[in-house]
C-alpha cells in the first residue's frame, strides 16, 4: 500500500490509499462526509485480493465535521478523476454518493465506468434538482451496506429516479437482511464489477481434448482432503484427493473418487473404514506430502484413531470417519461410497482450496 496526494479544487491537497497492482482495473472508494478513508479499509483489501486496483480517498476536511456544503468536495471529485490514468468504478457511501451523483452526472459521465452508492441517504433538495435523473452511467443501489439503515427509503427514491432508459444498468439491493453483511456487500459489488469493468475480456476454450477436459474440471473450486484408511497389516495409509462430495444426509453418506493406478487403492478397495480429512489453510504441506510419491506420509504427520482404529489427521478443518458402504467403478477411477459414523469439525479455520491446478483461499471470510 502507498500513499499518494490529488489535487483537488483549488489545489488542496487530497490524501489516498493506493492499494493493488497498477495494472489492474482500478476502484475509487468515497466515503462518507464526515468520516476518513479508513471506513473502507476492509473492503479495500478484499477487492484487491479479488484482482482489483483501490484508491481509498480522503475528502477534504476528512473527518471533520462542519464540512457538509457539497460544491467543493464534487469538484475535488471530478479533479481526481481526472487525475486517474484510468477510469474506475467509483464506490461511496453515504452523503460520499450525493457528492459522485452530483460529479458524475451528464458531462461528467466520461469519467467513470460504473457508480455504487451505498447506503445514500435522503437528500431531498438533490432528488429535487434531479440530480439522480441526471446519471446516464451503470449504477447500483445498495441499501443497508453498513447497517439495517434509514436510508431505506431515499434510496428507494433515488433508484426510481435514476433515468428509465438506462433501467437495464441499474440494481437495486436492499441488504438488510443479510447475515453477513460485509460479505453480501463485496458480494454485490464484485459481481458489479464483474460485469461492468472486467478483468479481462472474458475468453472461452472449447474442446473434447483430454486437456481442455482437465482444465474445464479445473474451475470447479473444491477443498481439498486427505482420504485414509488401515492396510491389511494395519498400517496407516492416505492420499491427497479433492473428489469429495456429499452425497446423501439420511443416511448420511459421502463419496470419494479414487484412481485405480493409486498405490493406496487396494487399501482402499479392501477397507471397511476409511476416513475422510478436510484441510484447513495451514495444511497445504499436508496435501502436498500425500500426493507425493516416494514419501512417508505418515513420519512427522499427527495422527489418532478413531472410534474405528483408522487414523484421523490431528488439525484438520473437518475428519469424517465412514463404513464402507458401497463401491461403484467408473472408468479408471472408482467411486467409494462411505456411510458417516462420526464428524468432529473445528467451526474457526478456514479452508484450504484449490482451483485452476493452484492452492487459493479465502478472499473474505
Ligand atoms: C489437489 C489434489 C487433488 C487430488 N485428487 C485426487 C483424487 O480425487 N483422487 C485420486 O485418486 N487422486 C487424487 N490426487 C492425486 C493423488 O493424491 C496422488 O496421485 C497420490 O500420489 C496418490 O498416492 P498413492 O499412489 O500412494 O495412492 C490429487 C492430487 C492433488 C495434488
Amino acid at each position: 500500500m502507498s500513499l499518494i496526494d490529488y489535487k483537488g479544487f483549488g489545489g488542496v491537497r487530497l490524501s489516498a490509499d493506493m492499494l493493488g497492482d497498477e495494472n489492474d482495473p482500478a476502484v475509487l472508494l468515497v466515503p462518507d462526509l464526515g468520516q476518513s478513508r479508513s471506513a473502507w479499509r476492509d473492503v479495500a483489501e478484499a477487492l484487491v485480493l479479488s484482482g482489483r486496483r483501490v484508491v481509498n480517498l480522503d475528502l477534504r476536511g476528512g473527518a471533520e465535521e462542519g464540512n457538509r456544503d457539497l460544491a467543493p468536495h464534487v469538484e475535488d471529485l471530478r479533479a481526481v478523476l481526472a487525475q486517474m490514468g484510468s477510469r474506475p468504478v467509483v464506490v461511496t457511501a453515504g452523503r460520499g454518493g450525493w457528492v459522485a451523483a452530483r460529479a458524475l452526472g451528464l458531462e461528467g459521465a466520461h469519467l467513470a465506468a460504473g457508480l455504487v452508492l451505498v447506503d445514500i441517504p435522503v437528500d431531498k433538495d438533490a432528488l429535487a434538482s434531479g440530480v439522480a435523473s441526471r446519471l446516464t452511467l451503470p449504477t447500483l443501489v445498495v441499501r443497508g451496506g453498513f447497517a439495517p439503515s434509514e436510508s431505506s427509503m431515499s434510496s428507494v427514491a433515488f433508484a426510481a429516479a435514476l433515468p428509465a432508459g438506462e433501467r437495464a444498468d441499474i440494481d437495486d439491493c436492499d441488504l438488510a437482511l443479510a447475515s453477513d453483511r460485509k460479505e453480501a456487500l463485496l458480494g454485490q459489488l464484485l459481481e458489479f464489477l464483474e460485469r461492468h469493468q472486467p478483468r479481462e475480456a472474458m475468453e472461452f476454450k472449447a474442446g473434447s481434448d483430454p486437456r481442455t477436459l482437465r482444465d474445464a474440471m479445473g474451475c470447479f473450486a473444491t477443498g481439498i482432503t486427505i482420504v485414509t484408511a488401515l492396510d491389511a497389516d494395519g498400517v496407516p495409509v492416505g492420499l491427497t484427493a479433492n473428489s469429495f462430495t456429499s452425497v446423501s444426509l439420511d443416511p448420511p453418506l459421502l463419496l470419494v473418487c479414487i484412481a485405480n493406478t493409486a498405490g493406496t487403492a487396494p487399501a482402499l478397495r479392501a477397507a471397511a473404514h476409511f476416513g475422510v480429512n478436510v484441510l484447513q489453510i495451514g495444511q497445504q504441506p499436508t496435501s502436498t506430502r500425500f500426493a507425493a510419491k516416494g514419501e512417508d506420509r505418515f513420519a512427522n504427520q499427527p495422527w489418532a484413531p478413531g472410534q474405528t482404529g483408522i487414523p484421523l489427521l490431528e488439525g484438520s478443518l473437518v475428519s469424517f470417519e465412514c463404513r464402507h458402504e458401497s463401491l461403484h467403478e467408473a472408468g479408471d477411477h472408482f467411486i467409494l461410497v462411505g456411510r458417516v459414523v462420526r464428524a468432529q469439525f473445528e467451526p474457526h479455520r478456514d479452508p484450504l482450496l484449490y482451483f485452476r491446478g493452484k492452492y487459493r483461499r479465502l478472499h473474505f471470510a
